[in-house]
């Protein structure tokens, strides 16, 4: 059997999927997941969290109808195909499980934990994670050869990119299964290894924080470092307006371990950015940081 006909075979297979953290991420993962067809369980600890995920996906939904991209009784299915819940043993039968929580290794640690002595000893334990080593996070579990790394890109429903991040226990088919659940959610998979960044993070925050410094050091305003690569590189977003859209926090704990991993200043949080973070000016989620947002701008998701 072929790679592709064998993904295939796996796809089929897979139709009902845990997500573990109902934020930004977690809802989109829900989103993009439940419009793939699949069923779609969703724990998230916090009440208020939850509701907001639910709200953000009938939001989403009755926007579709109004823009004439979907009608009623697709979103009612879609709607209906997603669970919310604040008790984790309800994913107690998923096939595969997303772990889309805080970039917090002891609270990632903790999560994998429980969902080994949850699931079926086949399902597929992934983590969303953009800088914890996967490694950290088989380790406890007795299933290493079942965990790996979905690297999702925001906003989830419209991103079409997943890094499968493969860690030194993962197996073949552990991976395939990864692949054909990016796949029947109509992404395109690329494979990486467990190394802090994966491919687009390394490349990309070099990037980034070369912009920050930029701007902390005076040399341009943030429209003109924006525009300056919109319009010179062919960029759909500038890199400040990224950096509000990626969330300053996250951006720091890529850093950090980029840092940690390969001690090269190019991967440095300038100061600035820290200040930001330590300030609570995260970007588009808190409402401000380089530019400000209308908080309900901030609260919502991409569209369907
Ligand atoms: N924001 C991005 O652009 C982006 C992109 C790729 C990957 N990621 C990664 O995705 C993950 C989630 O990021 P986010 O931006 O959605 O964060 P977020 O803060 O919006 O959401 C995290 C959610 O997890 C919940 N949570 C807290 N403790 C939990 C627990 N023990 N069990 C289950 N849920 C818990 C929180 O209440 C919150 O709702 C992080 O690992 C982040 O690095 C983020």
């Amino acid at each position: 059997m072929g790679e592709d006909n064998a993904s295939q075979a796996v796809s089929a297979a897979l139709s009902t999927v845990g997500i573990v953290g109902a934020g930004f991420m977690g809802s989109g993962i829900a989103q993009a997941a439940a419009a793939a067809g699949l069923s779609v369980r969703v724990y998230e600890p916090d009440g208020r969290a939850l509701e907001r995920s639910r709200r953000r996906l009938e939001e989403s939904g009755e926007q579709a109808v109004r823009r004439g991209r979907a009608n009623a009784d697709d979103i009612d299915a879609l709607l209906g195909a997603v669970r919310y819940t604040s008790n984790v043993e309800d994913l107690h039968d998923v096939e595969i499980a997303i772990e889309a929580a805080p970039e917090d290794l002891r609270i990632k640690q903790g999560i994998f934990r429980e969902l080994d002595e949850l699931l079926p000893h086949a399902a597929v334990i992934a983590s969303n994670t953009s800088s914890v080593p996967i490694a950290e996070l088989a380790a406890h579990t007795k299933r290493p050869d079942r965990v790996l790394g979905l690297h999702f890109f925001s906003p989830v429903p419209v991103m079409r990119l997943v890094e499968v991040v493969v860690g030194l226990d993962t197996s073949r088919d552990a991976v395939s299964a990864a692949e054909a659940f990016a796949h029947a959610l109509g992404k395109t998979a690329i494979r990486t290894k467990d190394r802090a960044g994966f491919v687009v993070n390394m490349l990309l925050v070099p990037y980034l924080m070369a912009a920050v410094r930029m701007y902390e050091q005076g040399f341009a305003s943030r429209e003109d470092i924006d525009v300056g690569m919109q319009l010179g590189c062919g960029h759909p977003m500038g890199p400040l307006t990224l950096c509000d859209f990626i969330g300053l926090d996250v951006l720091q704990a890529v850093c950090e371990s980029l840092v940690g991993e390969f001690n090269s200043p190019e991967y440095a949080a300038p100061p600035l950015l820290k200040r930001m973070v330590a300030s609570g000016r995260l970007g588009r989620k808190s409402g401000g940081g380089f530019y400000e947002y209308a908080q309900e701008l901030a609260a919502v998701g991409a569209s369907l």
